[in-house]
């Protein structure tokens, strides 16, 4: 197989990551005979000093011609005093609704070597951790107008619009329940019906669509009882998907509890256009440039790559394989060191796992 990738490290710990995981589908590559050019672009605050906004044309263009983005990080405190359209946010934001990836998958897993990282009682993760988030992506408050800060009446006022279209709803629910279909056959539906208008839309919408799927169980849940139940009882918990706002916050949540927000990947997918892949950790301009980072999310998220964007089931399998036995031959990055473990740096974690492809 031949593929285009495009590649965007981004900021802080964004590039040293992007190397480990290139070189990783190098060694995938290398093993079963595959061909992946990369090319390079520029994102978010590496954008704006080189070219002054955070998303350049040429980087749009770039991704399109791709098969494929893969995404490091964006942001830092360089670039925080920015206003939001100009901020390195802008550009992932931007991407997301240029390339129209209406569709983010989160998944939280509990890695069995780490289950002593895991935020939460051992009686209450039991079997293990293993939830999906499926976040909309391109909708919701995050992009609906009117929004702005004006003076009313003598005062300033903020606001954004939380707007979903029915097309927009359907999309991301007949995703959510393929999702399930693969996995335990359970979608949890999040919203706040007892409040908001745009989520009785939500609600009604995905209730129609579950009609199709009538092998796969729907619950729904208000937002804020998610948010509870995500600590209280996690396990009861398939495939979870939401609207943007709620997504943001759950999504993290989801992630926080399994102790190892380092490991975690991402998927971004379109109805036609690449998708993009990136791990779900920030850019942590304090350990930038240090050999310091976690690698694996990155990795994880070419593994995401290969078995979503290029259909290349065994060899996601060989670099998750890779990963799990580093994990268990003990080697540990500083986010999830533990005693009698061994310490390890980001270029070291990417040559562990490349040794075991
Ligand atoms: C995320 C991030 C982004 C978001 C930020 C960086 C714009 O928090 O991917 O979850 O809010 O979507
Ligand atoms: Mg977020």
């Amino acid at each position: 197989m031949n593929k285009k990738i495009c590649l965007l490290p981004g900021d802080g710990i964004g590039p040293e990551i992007i190397n480990e995981a290139v070189q990783t589908i190098d060694a995938v590559a290398r093993r079963f005979g595959h061909t992946f050019s990369c090319k390079t672009a520029l994102i978010g605050g590496a954008a704006i000093d080189a070219k002054g906004v955070p998303l350049p044309a040429e980087t749009l263009a770039a991704c399109k011609a791709s098969d494929a983005v893969f995404l490091g990080a964006v942001g830092g405190p360089k670039w925080d005093q920015l206003d939001n359209k100009s901020r390195p946010e802008a550009g992932l934001l931007g991407i997301r609704k240029e390339l129209e990836l209406f569709a983010n998958l989160r998944p939280a897993i509990l890695f069995p070597e780490l289950a002593g990282a895991c935020l939460l009682r051992p009686d209450i993760v039991r079997a293990g951790l293993d939830i999906m988030v499926v976040r909309e992506l391109t909708g919701c408050v995050y992009f609906g107008q009117p929004r702005g800060i004006e003076t009313r009446d003598g005062e300033r006022v903020g606001f954004n619009t939380m707007i979903y279209r029915e097309h927009e709803i359907r999309r991301i629910a007949k995703l959510a329940f393929e999702t399930a279909r693969l996995r335990r056959k359970k979608v949890c539906s999040c919203d706040k019906a007892n409040v908001l208008d745009v989520s009785r839309l939500w609600r009604d919408v995905v209730s129609e669509v579950h009609k199709d799927f009538q092998d796969v169980e729907l619950t729904h849940m208000y937002a804020d009882n998610a948010a509870m139940q995500l600590v209280r009882d996690p396990v009861q918990f398939d495939v979870l998907v939401t609207g943007n706002l709620f997504g943001d916050i759950l999504s993290d949540e989801a992630a926080v509890i399994t102790g190892s927000l380092g490991m975690l990947p991402s998927a971004s997918l379109g109805a036609k256009s690449p998708g993009l892949f990136e791990p779900i950790h920030g850019s942590a301009p304090d350990i930038a440039g240090q050999d310091k980072a976690n690698p694996l999310a990155a990795i994880l998220s070419m593994s995401m790559m290969l078995r979503l964007a290029f259909g290349l089931e065994k060899e996601a399998d060989a670099v998750e394989n890779a990963v799990r036995i580093c994990l268990k031959d003990g080697y540990r990055t500083g986010d999830i060191m533990e005693a009698d473990k061994i310490l390890v740096g980001t270029s070291k974690m990417g040559e562990l796992v490349r040794e075991r492809i």
